[in-house]
């Protein structure tokens, strides 16, 4: 494993590094296929590189965006979409072009075949060039939970009560709101990303090291990362 791990003293400049981080992605490759994460860990990167945007340094003109994951059944113009964070956080407010951002669609009536066409866009835009992940409590990336097995392709899971608990609070209506299934990018759509640039809160330090320096198991997701040749983490201290 060759994990480089950048140690922050707190949100604001792990969110400038990682702003960095993409930025020099896109300046490496204008059309470069940018795999973005929803959640409150990526914001003040989102804002950053919004900044960025606007002060003409970089470019989303030739970018594409492929997301991780959306709940099923909430449609986009609801607040608590994944597609309404990425426009109202971050493609509104920069010069990509919003045929070229994608999202799993949850309101497909067909969710498995809306899974199969998902795996598929991400093989026909070649693949993910560099992959933005925040990390669970319970150490899932994307929606991919904890289970008896790694799950590789695009699916559609039931949410666990832990993640349920953690993300009602994003619900006027809380638990009872909160959706219980969503379509989830799969492992190997995450793991064949040339890059991961994984972001992590202080409150996820105890599952981070969990996940890179504990057994790799399907029990903790995101230890699968210890196969990828090129992933970096930013932590922040507080
Ligand atoms: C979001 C996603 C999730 C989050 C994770 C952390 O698209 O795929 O894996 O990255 O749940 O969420 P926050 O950042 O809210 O702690």
């Amino acid at each position: 494993m060759r994990v480089k791990q950048i140690v922050t003293a707190n949100v604001q400049e792990m969110s400038q590094r990682g702003a960095a981080i993409v930025a020099a992605q896109l300046t490496l490759k204008s059309h470069s296929v940018l795999g973005l994460a929803t959640g409150s860990t990526p914001l003040g990167m989102y804002a950053e590189l919004v900044s960025r945007n606007k002060a003409g340094e970089i470019s989303f003109a030739d970018a594409r965006t492929i997301n991780l994951d959306e709940y099923c059944d909430i449609s986009a113009d609801n607040k608590n979409s994944y597609r309404y964070y990425m426009n109202s956080n971050f493609f509104d407010k920069i010069d990509i072009r919003k045929e070229n951002t994608y999202l799993p669609d949850g309101m497909a009536s067909d969710k498995q075949a809306e899974c199969a066409r998902y795996s598929e866009l991400v093989d026909a835009l070649g693949g993910i060039d560099l992959q933005v992940l925040g990390i669970g409590m319970n150490g899932h990336i994307g929606f991919n939970e904890p289970a008896a097995h790694f799950v590789m392709d695009t699916n559609c899971v039931t949410l666990t009560e832990s993640t349920r608990n953690v993300n009602a609070q994003y619900f006027d209506g809380g638990l009872d709101e909160m959706p219980r299934y969503a379509i989830t990018m799969g492992l190997r759509q995450i793991m064949q990303a040339k890059r991961i640039l994984l972001l992590a809160g202080a409150n996820k330090k105890g599952i981070l090291e969990e996940a890179l320096n504990g057994p790799v198991t399907p029990q903790v997701p995101a230890s699968i990362l210890q196969l990828h040749k090129r992933l970096t983490v930013i932590i922040s201290e507080s």
